[in-house]
């Protein structure tokens, strides 16, 4: 009887032990999560981010801030052209490696900022035109994503390419010159160099429905429907002291396109309205399933190229402001991604696999050709059966010379030239289609591909 008694007591003890346990983690997750903006985006499935210099990163007050507050990192100037690709080929990463190695010894995602940009180009990338600077551009996108490869949660694959006022077409710049499916292009030697990465498109003047963001909402739905590679699109959200009234529409009608939406370079000028102007836009990206997280450009107002306008969350003592309660507040109070994952088409398993059957494969080809260059995209469908993979042949004219791929392994690079499928674009269903792309310097001709699936 006594030692039934004690055996009661003890399980009372240790089950009181338990439940004590529990709720001490409990209670200190949702400290964390209730009271940070990174804890909180966290438990809503999403990221709270600041863009960073490594020149600050001796400062302790804003490492303290930096450190507690974010849960995603982007450098601020690190990764743009003229800073990793200083002389042409001498590529020059360490500061961008140096962000990336603190966000990942904490946990934090790094958003990569910016692959192409017609500013912050280095001296020797504005003196190109042409095939040069299309061939210079793209081996720079290859070059830089292969090295962060698995390492990156989302590229700015190309930044600010359109213009502004309300033509809603594209911005003049020397790489738009190179021809109008420079962006494509790039998208695709992005995916090739690190098909783990989420491509962005970034923009500012997007913060609503305006001709701006209409160009750019036309570009990604023909990059969707032609299978270009894309999954996102960053509207920057450089705000004044008003936001527009469709700002949540407009980031809702690309989410139904089926990309993400990301908010990636928000600041707010100080005056009446930055702390319900930070608000609306979390509330708006917490309401839109696929808006996957928020990063604000800097951490302190001392820190933001906008300086008078002290348009961050803390002041340059670090404490934070009032904007930083509203914002902190939307967070907690907004709702979770919902459990099923967005998952974009490229990751998405077929349900059941296709066999090779006897329908083979035909491809098509659509060349762009500049004086000097080409850049082929070529189209492989799946016959009257799925295929589990492909081999294309191509013969070449004489003179012409591949430089690079994306999307398919390649033998030879003059004459004829076979390409096989990549691991993730070899399978389609009966007609359904995937596409590989190669740039090459000479003169394209008639190319007549054949196409045997494997
Ligand atoms: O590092 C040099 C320093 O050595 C030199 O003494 C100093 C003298 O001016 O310049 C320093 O470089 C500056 C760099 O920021 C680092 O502070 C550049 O001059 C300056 O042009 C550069 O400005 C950056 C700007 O992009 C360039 O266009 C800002 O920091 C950066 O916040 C801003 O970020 C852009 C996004 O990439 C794209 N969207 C708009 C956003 C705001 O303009």
């Amino acid at each position: 009887m006594r030692s039934t008694k004690r055996l009661r007591a003890g399980l009372i003890l240790a089950a009181a032990g338990a439940i004590a346990a529990t709720f001490a983690m409990i209670l200190s997750s949702s400290a964390t999560a209730g009271t940070t903006l990174g804890g909180s985006a966290a438990e809503k499935g999403r990221y709270f981010g600041a863009a960073v210099g490594t020149y600050k990163f001796g400062d302790n007050t804003y490492m303290t801030v930096l450190n507690r507050e974010f849960n995603s990192l982007v450098p601020e100037n690190e990764m743009k052209w003229d800073a990793t690709e200083p002389q042409q080929g001498r590529f020059n990463f360490s500061a961008g490696d140096r962000i990336v190695s603190h966000a990942r010894s904490r946990g934090m995602s790094v958003r990569g900022h910016t692959l192409l940009w017609h500013a912050q180009q280095p001296g020797w990338a504005q003196g190109l035109s042409g095939g040069d600077l299309r061939n210079a551009a793209i081996n720079h996108v290859t070059q830089t994503a292969a090295h962060f490869r698995g390492q990156i949660y989302a590229w700015d694959v190309v930044n600010e390419a359109f213009a502004d006022g309300g033509s809603g077409g594209r911005r003049d710049s020397n790489l738009q010159r190179t021809g109008n499916d420079w962006i494509e292009a790039a998208f695709r030697a992005a995916r090739n160099a690190d098909p783990g990465a989420k491509l962005c498109y970034n923009d500012y003047n997007t913060d609503g429905i305006n001709a701006k963001s209409t160009g750019i909402y036309n570009m990604v739905r023909d990059f969707k429907s032609r299978g270009v590679p894309i999954d996102c699109v960053g509207l920057q959200s450089h705000l004044g002291t008003g936001i527009d009234s469709s700002y949540q529409a407009n980031l809702q009608r690309f989410a139904d396109l089926g990309v993400d939406v990301q908010i990636t370079e928000l600041d707010v000028m100080q005056g009446g309205n930055q702390a319900n102007i930070y608000a609306t836009v979390a509330r708006s990206c917490l309401a839109v399933s696929r808006c996957t997280g928020i990063t604000v450009w800097g951490v302190r107002d001392c820190d933001s190229w906008r300086g008078s306008d002290n348009a961050l969350l803390f002041d340059c003592a670090g404490n934070k402001k009032p904007a930083y309660d509203a914002v902190l507040r939307e967070l907690n109070q907004g709702n979770p991604i919902p459990t099923t994952p967005n998952t974009s088409p490229r990751t998405t398993p077929p349900t059941t696999p296709p066999t090779i059957g006897p329908g083979g494969c035909t491809a098509t080809v659509s060349v762009n050709q500049w004086n000097g260059g080409f850049v082929a995209n070529v189209r492989v469908t799946a016959g009257s059966s799925a295929i589990n993979g492909w081999r294309v042949t191509l013969a070449l004219p004489s003179g012409a010379t591949v430089t690079g791929a994306w999307s398919a392994n390649r033998s030879g690079n003059t004459g004829t030239v076979q390409w096989t499928n990549v691991d993730y674009n070899g399978r389609a269903a009966a007609g359904q289609s995937t596409e590989f792309g190669f740039q090459a310097t000479g003169t394209a001709g008639v190319l007549n591909p054949f196409c045997a699936a494997s």
